[in-house]
C-alpha cells in the first residue's frame, strides 16, 4: 500500500473511532496507536528512509499534514468528551437538598446522672434544697463532726485516702448535713448529691469511687414519722406506687436510732428473685435522726431542735434500673451500653 493510501486509510479509520469513543481514555488510546512513539504515523516516518531521495520531502510533509490533521481533531473531541464528562459529573453529584439527612448519633447522660437528675427533681419537689460541697474534705466535718473521733472502730467501714492527718477524701456525703448545719439556720431541708471514696478493692460491686446523695432535715418536732414517709413518697416517685420501703435497726455514729431503708424490688415486685438475692427486698440508703450529740456540735440546741438524715447510694439504684450487672460498667463509658438508655 502507497504511503498516500495507508495516509486515507489512518484518517477514516480516526475519523469513524472518533466517532464511537466512549470517554476520555479510549481518547487517550487511539492516540497513543495513532500519534504516538510508536504509532503508525511514527512508522510511517521511519519507513521514509526506503524511498527514493527526491520523494521524501513530498512525503514528509503530507505525513505532517495528517499529523496535524489528526492532532486538531483529537482536541476537537478531547474537549467535546471532556465537557460530556464534566455535565455528567454534575448530574451525578448533584445534591438533593430535600433528601432527608440521616440522624446524628447523639449520646445520653450517664446512668448516675440520670438517677441523679431524678432524685434531685423528687426532693426539690418536697421542699430541699440541693447543696454541693468538697469531695477533698476536712476530717473535722467528714469524720469528727459526724461523731467519728480519731480511733473511732466505725473509721475502719470507712477507711479512705488521706492526703494529711487533717485532710481525706470524703467517705459518704454525711459531711455536708454538718457544713449545712453550721452555715444555716433551722428549718433545714437539704440534700447533697456527689462523688464519694473509700479504700475499696474494684469488683462487681464495689468502686473506690462511687456516689451517694444525702439528705438532712432539722426543724422543731421533726419525728422518725417525717423519716419514714419522706422516704415512702421518694420510694414511690421513683418506682411506681406499689414499691415500698422497710425499715431494718443499724448503727451509724451520726443518727440514733439508725435504720437500713430497703426498697421492694422492682424486678419480681417482691416474690424474691435473682437480683434481690430471694429477699424481695433492696438495700438503698442509710438513715436515722441525726444524733443530738451532731446537732450539738453543729452548734443547733438539740432540746429544741431534731432532724433525721439519710444517705442514699446512687450506683445500686442505677445498676438496678438498667440492669447493669456489674459496677465496673458504669465506669468504662462504652457508648453502646449508655446509647440505650433514654
Ligand atoms: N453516711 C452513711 C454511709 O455512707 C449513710 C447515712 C447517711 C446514714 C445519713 C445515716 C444518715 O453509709
Amino acid at each position: 500500500m502507497s504511503v498516500v493510501d495507508t495516509l486515507r486509510d489512518i484518517k477514516e479509520r480516526v475519523e469513524s473511532e472518533l466517532n464511537t469513543l466512549d470517554g476520555s481514555a479510549s481518547l487517550e488510546n487511539l492516540r497513543v496507536k495513532v500519534l504516538g512513539k510508536k504509532g503508525e504515523l511514527t512508522a510511517l516516518l521511519k519507513g521514509m528512509g526506503q524511498l527514493a531521495p527526491e520523494e521524501r520531502p513530498k512525503v514528509g510533509a503530507q505525513i505532517n499534514e495528517v499529523r496535524q490533521w489528526l492532532t486538531a481533531r483529537m482536541d476537537e473531541a478531547q474537549a467535546r468528551i471532556q465537557a460530556a464528562e464534566r455535565e455528567a459529573a454534575l448530574k451525578r453529584e448533584t445534591i438533593d437538598v430535600t433528601e432527608p439527612r440521616p440522624l446524628p448519633k447523639v449520646g445520653s447522660e450517664h446512668p448516675i446522672t440520670l438517677v441523679m437528675n431524678e432524685l434531685i427533681e423528687c426532693f426539690t419537689g418536697l421542699g430541699f434544697d440541693v447543696m454541693e460541697g468538697p469531695e477533698v474534705e476536712l476530717d473535722h466535718y467528714n469524720f469528727e463532726l459526724m461523731n467519728l473521733p480519731k480511733n473511732h472502730p466505725a473509721r475502719d467501714a470507712q477507711d479512705t485516702f488521706y492526703m494529711d492527718d487533717n485532710i481525706v477524701l470524703r467517705t459518704h456525703t454525711s459531711p455536708m448535713q454538718a457544713r449545712a448545719m453550721l452555715t444555716r439556720k433551722p428549718p433545714i431541708r437539704i440534700i447533697c448529691p456527689g462523688r464519694v471514696y473509700r479504700a475499696d478493692e474494684v469488683d462487681a460491686t464495689h468502686s473506690p469511687v462511687f456516689h451517694q446523695m444525702e439528705g438532712l432535715v432539722v426543724d422543731e418536732h421533726v419525728k422518725m414519722s417525717d423519716l419514714r414517709g419522706t422516704l415512702e413518697v421518694f420510694a414511690k416517685k421513683l418506682y411506681g406506687e406499689d414499691v415500698t420501703t422497710r425499715f431494718r435497726p443499724s448503727f451509724f455514729p451520726f443518727t440514733e436510732p439508725s435504720a437500713e431503708v430497703d426498697l421492694t424490688c422492682v424486678n419480681c415486685h417482691g416474690k424474691g428473685c435473682r437480683i434481690c438475692k430471694g429477699t424481695g427486698w433492696i438495700e438503698v440508703l442509710g438513715s436515722g435522726m441525726v444524733n443530738p450529740k451532731v446537732l450539738e456540735m453543729c452548734g443547733i440546741d438539740s432540746s429544741k431542735y431534731s432532724g433525721f438524715a439519710f444517705g442514699i447510694g446512687l450506683e445500686r439504684i442505677a445498676m438496678q434500673r438498667y440492669g447493669i450487672r456489674d459496677m465496673r460498667l458504669l465506669y468504662e463509658g462504652d457508648a453502646r451500653l449508655f446509647g440505650q438508655l433514654r
